[in-house]
């Protein structure tokens, strides 16, 4: 995720359970000009592994030669973005607007493809609009170019971020017995109970979480736990994740900066703190720090306060 899935956050969701995890999109242009923007995007640690890290363009020629660099940094995968709906990238004929013009979606992935020895996978959507969702057909293409997974956001490019989730035609997808590449879904996963049922309803290979885990790592280890065992932990206490946070935060120091992390940091805050009554003048005080030492300063009130979680955890049977 752009501004957010930067290798401190990636370490964080490891370090609680995700299996695989990828960077945020990388300009396939930025990294041709060897734009210090994109340039960091490919930085990553060994206990991050395996990562991923995605690309996006709308040039073949641009998309190969970024694969090429990425490569150069020494990733798991290379994945491809087919399905970012935002404006600034459809209007130069990338992400999602590929889904309008799958000749050259093929001919990209197919490029990428022969141009690395590494696994490339791709991220993309149902289709552009409800019009058109060609994604079952879609998905055997992709797989007869070379690429070797595919993760499917639930949604057209057109519904953006919001709208009813969709499931069934991934259903469609792994159910497709031409296909034998991995399939991982995507979309609305919020909690271990979703997941579930996600998985059951359509028997991906895979679940792909985006914003249930911003601020909220632990859902990593609530959905491995729920489906090894059926045990759902309790939610995490104010101890851990006050120093959850306080390791994240550290971490994007060391990454981005002071100056950046105490911008940055202020989109996890609400989530590290999601579920607790009262936090809210707490929240707006951090949000509004102008140094690590005042946040460190509102962490030790809230400590100090000692907000209490009083959720046993449950075991809910699978049915
Ligand atoms: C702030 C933000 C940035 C995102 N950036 C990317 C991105 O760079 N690449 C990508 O494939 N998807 C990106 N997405 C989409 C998510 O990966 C995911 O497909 C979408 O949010 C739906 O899943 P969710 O309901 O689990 O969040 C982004 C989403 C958000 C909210």
């Amino acid at each position: 995720m752009e501004d957010i899935s930067n290798s401190p956050f990636r370490s964080v969701c490891k370090q609680f359970g995700a299996d695989l995890v990828v960077s945020e999109f990388v300009s396939s242009e930025g990294l041709i000009r060897d734009a210090e923007k994109s340039r960091v995007k490919l930085t990553f640690e060994e206990t991050e592994r395996p990562v991923a890290i995605q690309i996006f363009g709308h040039n073949v020629e641009s998309m190969r030669k970024a694969a090429e660099l990425a490569e150069e940094a020494q990733p798991d995968l290379i994945d491809l973005n087919f399905g970012c709906p935002v404006r600034k990238v459809v209007k130069k004929g990338a992400g999602a607007a590929l889904l309008k013009e799958i000749p050259r979606m093929l001919e990209i992935a197919g490029a990428v493809v022969r141009a690395t020895r590494l696994p490339v996978t791709v991220k993309t959507r149902l289709g552009w609009d409800p019009a058109s969702q060609p994604i079952v057909t879609l998905a055997e293409q992709l797989q007869d170019v070379g690429i070797t997974a595919i993760a499917i956001h639930a949604r057209t490019a057109v519904q953006l971020y919001g709208g009813q989730v969709d499931w069934r035609l991934i259903g469609e997808v792994k159910r497709n017995s031409r296909m034998h590449i991995p399939v991982f879904g995507n979309g609305d996963i919020t909690n271990a109970l979703v997941a579930k049922e996600r998985m059951d309803q359509t028997g991906v290979d895979g679940l792909m979480i985006g914003r249930a885990a911003i601020g909220n790592p632990w859902i990593f280890r609530e959905i491995r736990s729920y489906f090894l065992s059926g045990y759902i932990p309790p939610q995490p206490s104010i101890k851990e994740r006050i120093s959850t946070l306080q390791d994240h935060f550290r971490k994007l120091i060391s990454y981005a900066g002071e100056r950046r992390a105490l911008l940055e940091f202020r989109k996890f805050y609400s989530g590290y703190f999601r579920g607790i009554p009262d936090m809210k003048p707490f929240r707006m005080r951090l949000v509004t720090a102008t140094t690590i030492g005042e946040v460190e300063e509102i962490l030790g009130e809230i400590l100090d306060v000692g907000f209490q979680i009083s959720d046993p955890g449950s075991r809910i049977p699978y049915l």
